[in-house]
């Protein structure tokens, strides 16, 4: 039937009694599955390897959240096989009816959100707002890229020359590969794999090997929707070994990768090699990583930026492309912000995030600990220890919440992600050195500004150049279609996700010209 026009889904209000009580019953029956069995699933079947991998609860490493089948090359090579032989039938499948398959997936993700928040609290270590958050955007992702399917599906009409009728229109590419992070864990899976499908091509999805068991519900839920065999084959299995072979694959047509600017710019140069006999040129869409900034001027609401400075350099623990890692603050401010910003970082509650009162607790893994706590040490070189606060908890990655001081725009600290908890703030003369400091990294994902002067405004509008500039909020927490969200200079390639043109990157466009 015909679509209302599109509108977000909304996120659960906890102060509601019911919803608080029924997250808590979901999170206390969900273990019960324990490790949950993940297969890979190739042309539709269900395929156990010998060799497995596990997926822990970052807050507590000993609880094993799934464990999961690895892909070997052989494996990897069934399921770019299996991609091939269902695409010519999902390309000629009409753009309306592939529309309709993403919107039963939604439906089903949206019978289950609060199975699938609270999934991301084990698997990830997500608080319940931003798991709740995550599943949100996953069904926006669903719901507007259907819409956009049906509004690009059909023919333009181009040109007014009697005697001629001239269309224009999109197909597919091919097979795609889905090369997918941790970190919101089914709704950028759900984005690029939902994106890649309604327009025609199809699918391997490799999910990011911290978050199988929430990436094998991305394949579930289009299960559910009856989506034909073989057109979405999930592929789990170790990133270097699987990725490079999917990523050099020579029917392979297009990879939609979103993750680290390391492995975004290898997949760039393999992906490019091009033998003699290609059938064509791989076509990658790579959103990467982000050094991200909150300018904060000199007639700012302190209140206002200070609680939002927090929430954008510490929700989900620092761990989001868009979050906050320097503070820029015009010395007129300085000390004054910086007292107010101790004591509300001081005041957050820390710990595990099962308990809904923590809004910090463990980051992602072992790996990601190291690094941070080696950042923490290069900070207490480069500058001064403002604030730094442990987190409390047995068996987990934790590292403590961190602000330093000091830090200058040449420092490491203000120009390489953390990808942690760790907020470094430079002190700058006036707007304009805010500004130059703001764009000096290599990085153009997220920015935000606090400032009451119209004249700062537009000039931030103007020379604060990142893909998603906020004035007045924090940089973290773009909505689909609201704020169409990526960068450019190194945070990536392509265009923006939940936007417009996203679409457009996984099609080719056809002109046929008819003289009558
Ligand atoms: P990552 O680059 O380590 O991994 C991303 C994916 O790539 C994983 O699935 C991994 O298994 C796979 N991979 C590893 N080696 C590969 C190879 N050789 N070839 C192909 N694939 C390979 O990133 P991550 O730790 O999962 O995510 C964190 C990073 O993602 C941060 O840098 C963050 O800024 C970025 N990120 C960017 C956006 C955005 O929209 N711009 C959004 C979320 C995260
Ligand atoms: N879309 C996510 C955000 O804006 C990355 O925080």
């Amino acid at each position: 039937g015909d679509k209302g026009p599109f509108v977000n889904e909304p996120p659960w209000d906890w102060t509601i009694a019911e919803v608080r009580r029924t997250f808590e019953r979901t999170l206390a029956k969900l273990p019960k599955d324990f490790p949950v069995q993940v297969p890979l699933v190739i042309n539709g079947k269900k395929v156990r390897t010998r060799e497995t991998f596990s997926s822990t609860n970052p807050n507590r490493t000993d609880q094993v959240v799934g464990v999961v089948a690895s892909a070997g090359e052989e494996e990897a090579l069934q399921a770019v096989a299996a991609a091939k032989d269902a695409f010519d039938a999902w390309r000629d499948t009409p753009p309306r009816e592939r529309a309709e398959y993403l919107f039963r997936a939604a439906q089903a993700a949206r019978n289950r959100r609060y199975e699938l928040a609270a999934l991301q609290v084990y698997e990830v270590g997500k608080s319940w707002k931003e798991a709740d958050a995550d599943v949100c955007e996953a069904i926006d992702f669903l719901e507007y890229y259907g819409r956009e399917m049906i509004r690009l599906g059909t023919p333009r009409r181009m040109g007014h020359v009697p005697g001629e009728v001239s269309h224009l229109f999109y197909e597919p590419r091919g097979v795609t590969a889905v090369v997918a992070p941790w970190n919101f864990p089914f709704a950028i899976s759900v984005g690029m794999t939902s994106a890649a499908l309604v327009t025609g091509n199809t699918v391997v999805y490799k999910p990011a090997s911290q978050s199988p068991v929430i990436g094998y519900w991305v394949y579930r839920i289009f299960e559910e929707a009856k989506l034909p065999k073989g057109v979405l084959n999930f592929l789990p299995g170790p990133g270097g070994k699987i990725g490079d072979l999917l990523v050099t694959h020579p029917d392979v047509a297009m990879i939609a990768f979103t993750g680290s600017k390391e492995i975004g710019l290898r997949i760039i140069e393999r992906a490019a090699r091009t033998p003699s006999d290609a059938q064509f040129v791989k076509n990658v869409v790579a959103e990467m990583g982000g050094k991200n900034a909150i300018i904060i001027d000199a007639d700012a609401d302190l209140d206002e930026a200070v609680v939002q400075v927090l929430h954008s350099a510490f929700g989900y623990q620092g761990q989001k492309c868009s979050a906050c890692s320097r503070l820029i603050v015009l010395e007129e401010n300085y000390d004054k912000l910086l007292e107010r910003l101790r004591a509300a970082a001081e005041s957050l509650e820390l710990g595990p995030v099962e308990n809904p009162k923590n809004v910090m607790g463990a980051v992602i893994d072992a790996r990601a600990r190291e690094k941070i706590l080696e950042y923490i040490e290069i900070g207490k070189r480069e500058g001064k220890v403002l604030v730094e606060r442990p987190v409390e908890g047995k068996n987990g990655h934790f590292v403590p919440l961190a602000i330093f001081t000091e830090i200058r725009p040449e420092h490491r600290l203000a120009q390489e992600e953390i990808f942690g908890p760790v907020l470094s703030v430079l002190k700058v003369r006036d707007f304009d050195e805010a500004l130059e400091v703001a764009n000096s990294t290599q990085y153009a994902l997220t920015g935000a500004v606090f400032s009451r002067s119209p004249e700062n405004i537009e000039k931030a509008r103007r020379r604060f150049r990142v893909g998603n500039l906020y004035i007045n909020r924090g940089s973290t927490g773009a909505i689909v279609e609201r704020h169409p969200f990526g960068g450019f200079k190194m945070s990536g390639v392509g265009s923006k996700a939940g936007g417009p043109d996203y679409l457009l990157q996984f099609m080719v466009p056809r002109n046929v010209a008819e003289n009558t």
